[in-house]
């Protein structure tokens, strides 16, 4: 990234709303429930599946939570009644982690019993370093009560393959991503290529010990990696699915689906586009462009 790119990303919190929101529309289905259906539908048409997410995080008050709960039970409701391909991903800080465990570890329960009772998943997307345990503790337990859920790994986290070991036996479902938070050099690896490295050892594992892997990534050498590992383990289509971001590099989705891989688009969506957008225009080398021309009113 430039220094003047890096500049831009540093300073991203003082560019005004309105040019952040113009700037990541890309990465956002919209704000409501049926932009979000609709986008699912033309995935699915294209030949990939999708996970929805209603943004949203780091709630204080439990009727925020609750609200977002009601909010994935009618998505799985109009998911069957449409007849998407398609599953959800949540945010435990979202459904009140940060207010009180047992309150969200119950908020997950009601959309776990839901999906189960559609036949459907859900997947809980891994936030900070701050709720990795709690994550991985609610995950354990309710997995554990309907066998629906799933987690995420971030191979920038220097616990991960110990994680690994300590999975449920159960049909364990991961989606293995880098990570997008920022952690002390403590407790996560820095180095990009050593991010790179411990994803191959972290997915080597997953699909070593049998474990579904949902491969969260548009790095082209770890999608290169990924293949052989799963040329060598002689993966059936039924082992693993690729994801990646709406908005993100569809010419490499195009590709993916056309080797015949599973592939399954994130699609977020709801008003709390904010910091999610923020996290993905920090990501995107192009940003500096994007931000300066939208500024300037460009198109
Ligand atoms: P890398 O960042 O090196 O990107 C590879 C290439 O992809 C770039 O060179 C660029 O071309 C393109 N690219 C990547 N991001 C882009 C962007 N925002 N805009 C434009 N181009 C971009 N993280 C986390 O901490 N917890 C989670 O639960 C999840 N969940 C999740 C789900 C899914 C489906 C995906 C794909 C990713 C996540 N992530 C995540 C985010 C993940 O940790 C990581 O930050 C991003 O995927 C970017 O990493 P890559 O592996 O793509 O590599």
């Amino acid at each position: 990234m430039s220094l003047f790119s890096r500049v831009v990303v540093t300073t991203l919190p003082l560019v005004p709303k309105f040019v952040v929101g113009h700037v990541a529309k890309r990465y956002v289905a919209g704000e409501t429930r049926e932009e979000a259906l609709g986008t699912a539908k033309a995935l699915n048409e294209s030949g990939a599946l999708a996970t929805m997410d209603v943004l949203g995080e780091e709630v204080s008050k439990r009727s925020k939570a609750e609200a977002a709960v009601e909010e994935y039970i009618r998505l799985f409701e109009a998911i069957e009644e449409r007849g998407l391909d398609a599953n959800v991903s949540i945010k435990l800080t979202l459904l009140g982690l940060k207010i009180d465990e047992t309150f969200c570890r119950e908020n997950v329960a009601r959309v776990a019993e839901t999906a189960a009772s559609f036949g459907n998943f859900v997947r809980i997307d891994m936030e900070d370093s701050s709720v990795t345990d709690a994550t991985l503790r609610i995950y354990r337990e309710v997995h554990g009560r309907y066998g629906n859920v799933g987690a995420v790994l971030q191979s920038y986290m220097r616990r991960t393959l110990r994680d690994i070991s300590e999975l449920p036996a159960e049909a364990p479902n991961i989606r293995l991503c880098k990570g997008i938070y920022i952690e002390p050099r403590a407790i996560a690896w820095k180095r990009f290529e050593t991010v790179r490295a411990n994803f191959v050892a972290a997915l080597d594992k997953l699909m070593r010990t049998g474990v579904y892997v949902g491969i969260a990534t548009h790095d082209e050498h770890l999608v290169c990696e990924a293949e052989r590992l799963i040329d060598r383990y002689a993966l059936g289509r039924d082992r693993y699915e690729f994801q990646m971001l709406l908005g993100v590099d569809e010419e490499l989705r195009r590709i993916l689906l056309d080797r015949g891989h599973r592939l399954r688009v994130y699609v977020p969506y709801g008003r709390d586009w904010y910091p999610y957008s923020i996290r993905r225009l920090r990501e995107n080398p192009e940003v500096a462009r994007h931000v300066m021309r939208a500024t300037l009113g460009l198109r």
